[in-house]
């Protein structure tokens, strides 16, 4: 069989076929939110939290076969509470993942900055999910100013008065590599960010229930890849992944199972084009 990519097409199956007829080190970056361990069974076939890391290994091999050297891997998910406490299947999803050969290179973590006000008599309303990192090597693609942000109030107040040890560079004391020079920071406008990403979830009705935000995707594509660039979303809902990568005029796949929210993916894409007349 010649394998070939499908470029600027929402593709209805089943991933794990489809990804199989994909060539090798093709994809510059793959974002992509998992369907949750047995969340929403009835919408779209949740998996059980103990076969999570069984069903998702297969899945992730193949992802790593398509994925250029030098490109990038985001799993949005979150563990649910099964039985009372967290579940472990992510975590143990990390550990088997790295068998495979991947790097966990980072964790963002999105804070959902609107989460619903709320309490359980054990546990905070929940306002966070993990965006994974993962890559083939050490070092990938990254292009750091394109998500730089404004630099925010805090820093007029703090650079007003200079310390001693504002103009030398200061190493993190856990040897990690990190170091920060707080007087870099004087006369700046925009900085880089931290890995803690603030969007709000989506409240409008895409006919999907776990559509996530414009802007995730957005972010990621900007800061893993450049124009032309192909982004791959094997699980892509209601398209979303798909319509940040045309609009950044970067090329998408997207694969989704479910025939009712492919149709939709599709209509949306559609009216972008049209709208960008591409
Ligand atoms: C969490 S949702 C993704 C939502 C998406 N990020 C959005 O903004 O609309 C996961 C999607 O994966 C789809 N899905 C589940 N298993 C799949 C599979 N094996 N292959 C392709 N799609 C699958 C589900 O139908 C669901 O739409």
């Amino acid at each position: 069989m010649k394998k070939e990519l499908r470029i600027n097409k929402i593709i209805n199956g089943d991933c794990l076929k489809e990804l199989k007829k994909f060539p090798d080190d093709s994809i510059n970056l793959i974002v992509t939110s998992p369907p949750y361990a047995d969340r929403r069974k009835k919408d779209y076939d949740g998996v059980a939290p103990e076969k999570y890391v069984e069903w998702f290994l297969p899945i992730s091999q193949e992802f790593y076969r398509v994925l250029k050297p030098n490109g990038s891997l985001i799993l949005n998910m979150k563990e649910n509470i099964v039985n009372g406490e967290r579940h472990t299947y992510v975590l143990d999803l990390i550990l088997e993942i790295k068998k495979q050969g991947w790097i966990w290179t980072e964790e963002y973590i999105w804070h959902k900055k609107n989460a619903f006000p709320g309490k359980w008599p054990n546990r905070f309303r929940d306002s966070w999910e993990r965006c994974l990192h993962f890559t083939k090597n050490k070092k990938f693609k990254m292009y750091q100013d394109n998500v730089k942000e404004p630099i925010g109030d805090w820093a007029k107040k703090r650079l007003q008065k200079k310390y001693a040890n504002d103009d030398i560079r200061t190493m993190s004391k856990t040897q990690s590599g990190f170091g920060r020079r707080v007087a870099n920071w004087s006369g700046k406008r925009k900085v880089y960010p931290s890995n803690v990403i603030h969007f709000a979830t989506v409240s409008s009705n895409k006919n999907h229930s776990a559509v996530f935000p414009e802007r995730l995707p957005d972010w990621f594509i900007r800061l893993f890849t450049k124009k032309g660039d192909i982004v791959l979303d094997s699980f892509v809902g209601s398209g979303t992944t798909a319509l940040a990568t045309l609009k950044l005029d970067r090329k998408f796949i997207g694969i989704e199972r479910n025939k009712k929210y492919y149709l939709s993916a599709k209509r949306r894409i559609n009216m972008l084009k049209k709208e960008l007349k591409i």
